[in-house]
């Protein structure tokens, strides 16, 4: 195959080089496009234009491939430990048992949050959607640690600034839960692990004992791992953008729970739980719902349905179904949105208008059934996600300063109005 694309614009033929990766995905390399030829390329969505060459997150949407560092999703899913998958997407390699003693060593000494951070939360409404006060607390851990704003900081400076993140992203997701119910904050138990501590974090109460379920806990290390990365999504994508403009990595990384925050991306998990007691609410009809998800003059959408890059099947929603029945059988759960849940999916499976479009259940339909058996309010689901999500987020923002990548800024093409004169107020 030859390495280069012919294009030919009013008669005049140019040549773009191929760039192959290391999987043979191939791409026209557009960069010296409008230098060429004065154009640009308009893509909406950026559905066909890659933003980078990344060496991270391999994924492959026909064939559901999943791949953190080269390591296929079902084997770290089944055997590795969240921060052991941090590591490996942060460094690179997976770490050996010294690496990874000293990773979550550090992880762990740095849970607490400075006190003052805890009035902030005094400050916001009771019932403040946690997503909103996890992105404020993020970006405000940069004011406590100024240095991070220093965009000529050492390597040791961000070190420090990726474990402070990793490790006190739980402690503020717990706090912001426990301030929402006006319970007494709980301290992170540092003879925990990761997951463990949040847990107890979120659950345990003063003067009572807290017993941590095996079941829950291997279930979310589980959903932790799924949700670690996911190439160049949304929210990746914004802190790669951020972050280019030298923004902090606490900003940036605020920045991308931000864009999580919406439906269409990490919310779906919360929207799936709210369509799902809708549809309880309004008598459970599920083809009246189907019907309506088919209607293009309708914007209902079956929430956990349909993904940008999976066209086949979610290799995560393979993965978590199996522990999501596994947490319901434990704990003994009998959740009418759980049945609803499961008699959606059969009618949407064998719909042609689903099955035509490739929709199919994806990692946040079954997600938001986990969380709520397990106890954790709706409102919260995508702060979940977003925990998950964090070492992904620092891996692309490392990769991207390593890359020394340019300010991210892309172009349009203008269709407002030509060049008009300045009417004065009474000849309008
Ligand atoms: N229900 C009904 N129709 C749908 C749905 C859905 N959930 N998703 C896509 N379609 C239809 C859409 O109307 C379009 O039909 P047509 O070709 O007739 O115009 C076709 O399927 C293709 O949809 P699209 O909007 O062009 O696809 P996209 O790649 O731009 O959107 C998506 C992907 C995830 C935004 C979309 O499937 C969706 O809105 N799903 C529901 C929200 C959701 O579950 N999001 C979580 C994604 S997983 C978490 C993550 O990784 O962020």
């Amino acid at each position: 195959m030859s390495d280069t694309a012919k294009i030919t614009v009013k008669g005049e033929t140019y040549e773009l080089p191929l760039i192959t990766g290391t999987e043979n995905e191939t791409a026209i390399d557009i960069s010296a496009l409008r230098a060429k030829t004065g154009l640009i390329t308009l893509d909406t969505g950026f559905k066909n234009t890659g933003s980078t060459k990344s060496a991270i997150t391999f994924l492959n949407g026909e064939k559901g491939i999943l791949r953190y560092r080269g390591y296929p999703i079902e084997q770290l899913a089944q055997k590795a430990d969240f921060l052991e998958v941090a590591y490996l997407l942060i460094h690179g390699e997976l770490p050996s048992a010294e690496q990874m003693d000293n990773f979550s060593g550090s992880i762990t000494k740095h849970t607490l949050i400075h006190e003052d951070m805890k009035r902030f939360y005094e400050a916001f409404p009771p019932n403040a959607h946690p997503m909103g006060t996890l992105s404020s607390m993020l970006s405000s851990l940069s004011t406590f640690y100024p240095e991070s704003q220093n965009p000529d900081r050492t390597e040791k400076d961000v070190e420090l600034t990726i474990h402070r993140l990793i490790a006190k992203i739980t402690t503020l997701a717990a706090l912001s839960f426990k301030s929402g119910k006006g319970h007494p904050y709980i301290y992170p138990d540092n003879s925990l692990n990761y997951v463990e501590n949040f847990l107890y974090m979120m659950f345990a109460v003063p003067s009572e004992d807290y017993e941590l379920d095996p079941v829950v806990t291997d279930a979310l290390n589980k959903l932790l791992i799924l949700h670690a990365d996911h190439e160049q999504n949304c929210s990746t994508s914004t802190v790669r953008i951020v972050g280019s403009s030298k923004a902090n990595l606490y900003s940036s990384i605020a920045a991308g729970v931000s864009a999580l925050w919406g439906p269409l991306h990490g919310g779906a998990n919360q929207a799936v739980i709210e369509m799902l007691e809708r549809m309880i609410r309004e008598g459970g009809d599920m083809q009246k719902w189907i019907d309506k998800a088919k209607d293009k003059n309708d914007p209902f959408r079956l929430m956990g349905f349909g993904h940008r890059v999976y066209k086949n099947f979610d290799p995560r929603a393979t993965i978590i179904k199996k522990s999501c029945d596994d947490v319901l059988e434990k704990l003994g759960v009998d959740d009418p949105a759980l049945d609803m849940a499961k008699e959606l999916e059969a009618i949407a499976l064998k719909d042609d208008y689903f099955v035509e479009r490739g929709l199919y259940p994806n990692v946040d339909f079954y997600s938001g059934i986990i969380y709520r058996a397990i106890g954790i309010p709706t409102e919260m689901f995508t702060v979940l996600f977003a925990i998950g999500r964090l070492p992904g987020w620092i891996a692309q923002w490392k990769e991207m300063v390593a890359n020394k990548e340019p300010i991210g800024r892309p172009r349009q093409v203008y269709v407002g109005a030509q060049a008009r004169d300045y009417v004065d107020f009474d000849k309008r």
